[in-house]
């Protein structure tokens, strides 16, 4: 359905003069395919490049190299730009309070990407359909924002997602924020409106854990770079390179005490290979290995 092809983005710091002080190599040569119908997790730690990577395919920015592909057409023109896409892709956000309007009402948040495709009542009705669904019922329909918990919210924002009934979804760390209680309630409504409305989804996060049970494959991403890829089983049964192990390693044990997970930190200096050929270790199952 959609493929990454020789993707890079390299920010560019400048100073007052307008010299480039020091460059970010966010997204190194990515290749990448998603299937339609499946869930790839991204996973890698903070700074490795997994939201840059899901804005540049959502057309949010621009790539420095490479294309991506949407049915075999080239979407990172400026057709994509003229969010020609709309009803194609969307993106759930960790946080989506920031994303919202705090003065609208949940009804209002959903219908305002509908009200663009047909009548304001059409709209509205819709919404409120959409936000039945995701389990936001009754009266609770006209609360604003911050009157929501955190789960709710996250609800919210993904009745607004699939409202347009898109093909494809970036879900950018949609659980990261929450309970680990309320983790599984989400990602279940998730696989739930997957199953229903046929959703391919990217799921970014930097908790390997969060995706073992929605991904049916995994890509790592490691300072911009993909060093491994396979299906879910695999990537936690035999991982291969040694930033994944790290990445298994640095799972959490489930301690029902704990209320929230600690997030982890691999050590970010640390010299991964990311040099090296990308190699078919099993099948299917790829990964960068020492030449
Ligand atoms: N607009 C920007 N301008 C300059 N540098 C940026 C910009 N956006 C991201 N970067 C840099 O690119 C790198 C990758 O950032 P990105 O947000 O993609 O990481 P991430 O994997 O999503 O991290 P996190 O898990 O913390 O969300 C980081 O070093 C970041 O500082
Ligand atoms: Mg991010």
């Amino acid at each position: 359905m959609l493929e990454i092809r020789n993707l890079t983005k390299i920010f560019e710091k400048k100073d007052a003069l307008g010299r480039v002080v020091n460059t970010i190599n966010a997204c190194r040569n990515v290749n990448l395919t998603i299937h339609r119908g499946e869930t790839l997790g991204l996973v890698g730690e903070s700074g490795s490049g997994k939201s840059t990577l899901g804005k540049i395919i959502l057309g949010l920015d621009d790539a420095t190299e490479g294309e991506i592909l949407l049915n075999g057409e080239r979407i990172d023109s400026s057709r994509h730009k003229n969010r020609t896409f709309i009803n194609t892709m969307q993106i759930i956000f960790q946080d989506p309070y920031s994303s919202t309007n705090p003065r609208r009402s949940a009804l209002s948040i959903v219908a305002e990407p509908l009200e663009m495709l047909m009548s304001k009542k059409e709209a509205y009705d819709k919404a409120e359909m959409i936000l039945n669904k995701v389990g936001i019922n009754g009266e609770d329909i006209y609360k604003l924002p911050r009157e929501y918990s955190g789960g709710q919210r996250q609800r919210i924002g993904i009745a607004r997602a699939v409202a347009t009934q898109p093909d494809f979804i970036v879900c950018d760390e949609p659980v990261s924020a929450l309970d680990v209680s309320i983790q599984a309630n989400i990602i279940n409504l998730l696989m739930d409106l997957q199953e229903e409305e046929e959703l391919t989804y990217l799921f970014i996060t930097h908790d390997l854990s969060v995706v073992k049970y929605i991904a049916d494959r995994i890509a790592v991403m490691c300072k911009g770079k993909i060093v491994e890829l396979g299906c879910t089983k695999d990537i936690f049964e035999r991982p291969v390179h040694a930033y994944t192990q790290t990445l298994l390693k640095a799972i959490p044990i489930p301690d029902p005490r704990m209320k929230k997970k600690q997030p982890f930190e691999v050590v970010n200096n640390s010299s991964y290979l990311l040099d090296g050929t990308w190699t078919e270790v099993h099948e299917g199952h790829f990964a960068l290995m020492e030449d």
